[in-house]
Formats: C-alpha cells, sequence, structure tokens
C-alpha cells in the first residue's frame, strides 16, 4: 500500500527517519516539501502510531491534470473501494460521510476543480458529501505547482491531535513538532532523561513521556506548570491503555493509575516552578534538553540575548557531557554563539521551520 505523511514544513528529515526506524519493511519514494510518500505493508494500526507526521493518508492518485475535465475523470478513476478495506480495522465507527481537504502550493483555485465533481465523488464512494466535518472519509486533495496528490486519512483526527492536550496557552507548540525536536535529540531511543525548563503547556514533556523518558521541568508561569501536569497525567494515561495494564487499576481514581504505571515503567516525572536561568537542577543530570524557546509575540521576555544566555548557560551546567540539547526559536544566531561559548561545540545542525506564518530554527546541539 502507498501512503503520504504529511508533515510541517522542514520537518520531512525526521519524519523519514521516524518511519524507517519505526516502520521495517517502509520504502521512501518521494521526499519533498511537506510530504514523503512511502509504501509499506505493515498493518495499518502501526502507522497510526507514528508521532513526527502531521498525519498519513493512503494514496490514491498521482497526477497532473490539463484542465478541470481532465482533473475529474482521474479523481473520479481512483480506488476508494480499496482504501475503504485496508482502513477497516481502524475505523469501525465510519458513518458513509465524506469531506475534502484542499492544500498544498499552487496558484489554482482548487474549490473550482473539486465543486463541481461532488454528486460524482458521491457516486463512487457510496456516501454523503459533508462540508465542514472532516472526521469520517476525507479525501485530501494536496498539490504542488501542478502536481495532484489524492489521498484519504486512516484516522478519525488528523494525526497531530493527540489526545493528552486537554489544557494550552498561547504559543503551544503543535504536538507533531514537539515530537519531532524530541525525536531528533533522541534518535527516537527511550529511557533518557529529558529536561525541558520552558515547558509551556507540557507538549514536548509529555511527546518525550510517550516514548518512554523520565521528564523533568518547569516555567515560570504557574498556570503553565498546572497545564503541564494536568498534560502529562492525561498522556500517562493514553500510555497505559495502550500498553493494557491489569484491569483492575480501571476502577482507581485517575493519579493512582498513572502512578501506577510511572512506578511499573521506572519512569520518572518532576515539573515544577522555576526560572530557566538558575534552576535547583543537579549538575549533568539530564541525558537532553529539549526547550521551544519564548519568541515572538506570544510569550513577552524583556531581555531575549540575556534570557537566552543565561538559560543556555544553565542547560550546559544541568546536561551531561555528550548529552544533546534542541532548542526551537527564531534566533538561531544568539544560541550559536552561546553555544560555542559555554558547550565548547563547533558543528550545530539545523532545520528552518514553517508554520503560521513564521519561520523559527530548530537546532540540534551535541555536546
Ligand atoms: C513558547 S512557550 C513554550 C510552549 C511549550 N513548548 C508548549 O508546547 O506549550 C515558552 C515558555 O517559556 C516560559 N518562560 C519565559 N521565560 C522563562 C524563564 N525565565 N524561565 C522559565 N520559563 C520561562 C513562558 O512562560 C512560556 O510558557
Amino acid at each position: 500500500m502507498k501512503y503520504i505523511a504529511y508533515c510541517t514544513k522542514g520537518t520531512e528529515p525526521v519524519v523519514k527517519g521516524e518511519l524507517l526506524k519505526r516502520i521495517k519493511d517502509a520504502k521512501i519514494f518521494e521526499e519533498a516539501d511537506k510530504r514523503i510518500i512511502f509504501g509499506t505493508k505493515a498493518r495499518i494500526e502501526d502507522l497510526t502510531k507514528l508521532r513526527c507526521p502531521d498525519d498519513i493518508g493512503i494514496l490514491i492518485g498521482e497526477f497532473t491534470a490539463s484542465s478541470t475535465q481532465d482533473f475529474s475523470k482521474k479523481i473520479l478513476s481512483s480506488d476508494f473501494s480499496s482504501v475503504l478495506v485496508a482502513i477497516h480495522p481502524i475505523r469501525k465507527d465510519l458513518k458513509p460521510k465524506f469531506s475534502i481537504t484542499l492544500g498544498g502550493v499552487t496558484g489554482l483555485d482548487l474549490a473550482e476543480y473539486t465543486d463541481k465533481i461532488i454528486p460524482e465523488l458521491s457516486q463512487v464512494t457510496g456516501f454523503k458529501f459533508e462540508e465542514k466535518d472532516h472526521s469520517n472519509f476525507d479525501i485530501r486533495i494536496f498539490v504542488d505547482e501542478k502536481k495532484f496528490y489524492v489521498s484519504v486519512r486512516i484516522t478519525k483526527l488528523p494525526l497531530y491531535k493527540r489526545e493528552y492536550k486537554e489544557f494550552e496557552k498561547e504559543g503551544s507548540l503543535k504536538p507533531s513538532i514537539a515530537a519531532c525536536m524530541v525525536y531528533s535529540t533522541t534518535g527516537g531511543e527511550s529511557g533518557l532523561k529529558i529536561v525541558d525548563n520552558f515547558c509551556g503547556s507540557g507538549t514536548i514533556l509529555c511527546e518525550a513521556l510517550a516514548t518512554g523518558n523520565s521528564v523533568c521541568g518547569g516555567d515560570v508561569d504557574s498556570e503553565s506548570v498546572g497545564f503541564t501536569l494536568k498534560n502529562l497525567e492525561n498522556s500517562k494515561l493514553k500510555t497505559l491503555r495502550q500498553r493494557r495494564l491489569p484491569a483492575q487499576t480501571g476502577t482507581m481514581p485517575r493519579g493512582r493509575q498513572a502512578n501506577l504505571w510511572l512506578e511499573s515503567s521506572n519512569l520518572k516525572v518532576e515539573v515544577k516552578i522555576l526560572n530557566a536561568t538558575k534552576t535547583s537542577w543537579p549538575n549533568n543530570f539530564f541525558d537532553c534538553a529539549v526547550s521551544n524557546l519564548p519568541y515572538g509575540k506570544q510569550v513577552k521576555v524583556s531581555n531575549i540575548t540575556t534570557l537566552y544566555r543565561d538559560a543556555l548557560k544553565e542547560y550546559a551546567r544541568i546536561v551531561r557531557p555528550s548529552g544533546t540539547i534542541c532548542l526551537l526559536g527564531t534566533r538561531p544566531e544568539i544560541i550559536k554563539k552561546y553555544a560555542k561559548e559555554y558547550l565548547k561545540i563547533s558543528k550545530i545542525e539545523e532545520f528552518k521551520l514553517g508554520f503560521l506564518g513564521q519561520m523559527p530554527t530548530l537546532q540540534v546541539i551535541r555536546k
């Protein structure tokens, strides 16, 4: 089966890395802007466990079209019935409704292409068109210049939406980006001690915990610390359900269940109110630090250079020698300057991302 993994711009190499590590027989056919096209015989359930892609669809058409009529002809000849068979194991909830999601980089008016074919699509799928609800049979049409990619989402909600994320403040990270940060730091390994001293609503810590790591951190803002703790609790429960721990834990109160899981897995969670520039974490205690730094208008900071300098100096103290520090922000030059000074490193891996009109840089610094 051929799939398309949709990615946040700039994260494609990380998404590809996770795919190749987690899906043993995955074969990459195309790696391009905001997408990876791959083939695998893996169970569809296994693909839903990937954390770095924004979403995954079964690819049923890849074509260029000379006119709207040509487009109609090509999309209507796509094999929708084999998609239904493929997604059946994980979509028993599917209602006989379909929706259309449009996207990509194009000067074309895509609605002009799709509006006319809704009755025919209804006929070939046997489903009723639903304009706003994209949680059933969602046909995604992604265009790069003039090439159309037609896919159907495998899950009810996009993969980047996480059940744990119940509470969030402005500036909170998209979970798939947080997952990419964790993955590019850990290489997909688990059992590490990870710290985020700018945790906000805790997306990075939730992703690190869900992939089997101990997590510590905090924030100057007490409400953010409260949100992180609640989201982490949700994340632990989700992991607990996935691992199908003994049924009797189901009758216990929420916090107790999660703690039982933590005890059995030997993982540690500690989140507190702190100032990232001066913490009480011990020297060389962590394997990695992963943080989405305050930047832009979302979070006000009086002097960004001083904050980044002092926070980096603190990470240099608490992350062990040969550990890794991964930072997301819009001032990579400040990080580079002080990383050289405090960490004595010369090489930093950098990924320029693109989302919501911003272009922050992800920097992976190996000590
Ligand atoms: C961009 S947000 C982090 C968002 C987080 N990654 C998430 O997904 O929710 C940056 C955070 O840094 C915190 N912050 C700013 N200055 C700080 C400092 N000196 N020490 C600790 N946290 C600080 C802010 O309160 C804010 O929550």
